[in-house]
């Protein structure tokens, strides 16, 4: 029995079509008319216990829609959706929310003016966690987060880093058994940014299902075995980060550096991705082009002090898929 699963999933907004000026405003007040955005669009999908699973898109797309339909706090337009057993989420907030553990990148579930040890105790003492166990939990997240000396502040004087660890452990305190990561790195340094990816992979191992949105497709590259892609409310990519970039190409990147200005001229399959003064980045196909071709094109006629093949990173696959989406 999967611990999420989705079928045939839409969720419709209706937008108000506003006028401007103050005819416009009258006429908004009495017009019904509008358009509907269909944000989730007939998405399907499960997720076994203990997968990690990301979840990305360009703006838009749908990832947050969806997310807040599996916590329970959107009521889906229709489709069936199964969340740790309940179905559907919206009709058993309460069970649900002890099951599951959730951050939105950019709100808070803590008090703003209060303490996060204070937020955090307000929460347990909802959940019925018992005290000894609580401050157990909370001292093992302490250390995991770091979160000494944070404890204390009220949560208005902390950075956006500091916040979100915080937010983080006021969401694994109850020991979910899924968590729901909306942009949880959001506007964080790559020092804390690695921190946070080292916890969510420890709490993934130790067995909790993760399910993840990022826009920063290093944490998807580095967590994740499995990647959905969604784009206009469907999704268009379901499956492994390797088997994402081999169905978008196989793509290659050589990167050069010469000691002088080179002239470039590059076998068909290849392309100057850029020139940053003198090192060049090369992308190629690797299905149709052999390392030692693009190497020897490069090399012919131009001075090289240093050279390189590398992978093409998810990054790079993903925005071509956005492109190609336009
Ligand atoms: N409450 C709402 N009312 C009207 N439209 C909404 C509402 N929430 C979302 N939308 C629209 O639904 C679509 C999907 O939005 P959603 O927030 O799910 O995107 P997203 O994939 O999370 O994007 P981002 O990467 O920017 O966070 C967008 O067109 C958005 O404008
Ligand atoms: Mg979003």
């Amino acid at each position: 029995m999967p611990l999420i699963s989705v079928k045939d999933l839409r969720k419709d907004f209706k937008v108000l079509a506003h006028k401007s000026g103050l005819i416009g405003a009258m006429r908004n007040l009495f017009s019904a008319a509008g358009r509907i955005v269909n944000a989730v669009d007939g998405v399907s999908f499960s997720v076994e216990a203990g997968e990690f699973v990301g979840y990305v898109g360009p703006n838009g797309a749908g990832k947050s829609t969806t997310l807040k339909m599996l916590t329970g706090i959107l009521v889906p337009s229709s489709g069936v959706i199964d969340v740790c057993g309940f179905s559907p989420p919206h009709k058993a907030r309460t069970k649900l929310a002890r099951r599951i553990g959730v951050v939105f990148g950019q709100r808070t579930q803590l008090w703003w003016d209060l303490p996060p040890r204070e937020s955090y105790d307000l929460l347990m003492r909802l959940f019925g966690v018992p005290r000894g166990v609580f401050e157990l939990r909370l001292a093992r997240l302490s250390g995991l987060l770091e979160l000494e000396g944070l404890l204390d502040t009220p949560v208005r004087k902390l950075s956006l880093g500091q916040k979100m660890r915080c937010e983080l452990a006021a969401a694994l305190l109850h020991e979910p058994a899924l968590l729901l990561l909306d942009e949880p790195t959001i506007g964080m340094d790559v020092v804390v940014k690695e921190q946070v990816r080292k916890l969510l992979r420890r709490i993934n191992e130790a067995g909790t299902t993760i399910l993840l949105t990022s826009h920063d497709l290093d944490d998807i590259e580095q967590l994740c075995r499995r990647v959905m892609v969604i784009d206009k409310g469907r999704i268009i990519h379901d499956g492994g980060v390797d088997a994402l970039k081999r169905r978008y190409g196989n793509r290659r990147r050589l990167v050069a550096d010469f000691l002088d200005q080179p002239k470039l001229v590059l076998p068909q399959g290849a392309e100057v991705a850029s020139i940053e003064g003198l090192r060049a980045t090369i992308d190629f196909d690797a299905d149709k082009l052999r390392a030692p071709e693009v190497i020897a094109a490069v090399v012919a006629g131009n001075r090289i002090h240093d050279i390189a093949i590398q992978e093409c990173d998810i990054a790079e696959v993903v925005k071509r898929i956005y492109g190609e989406g336009k």
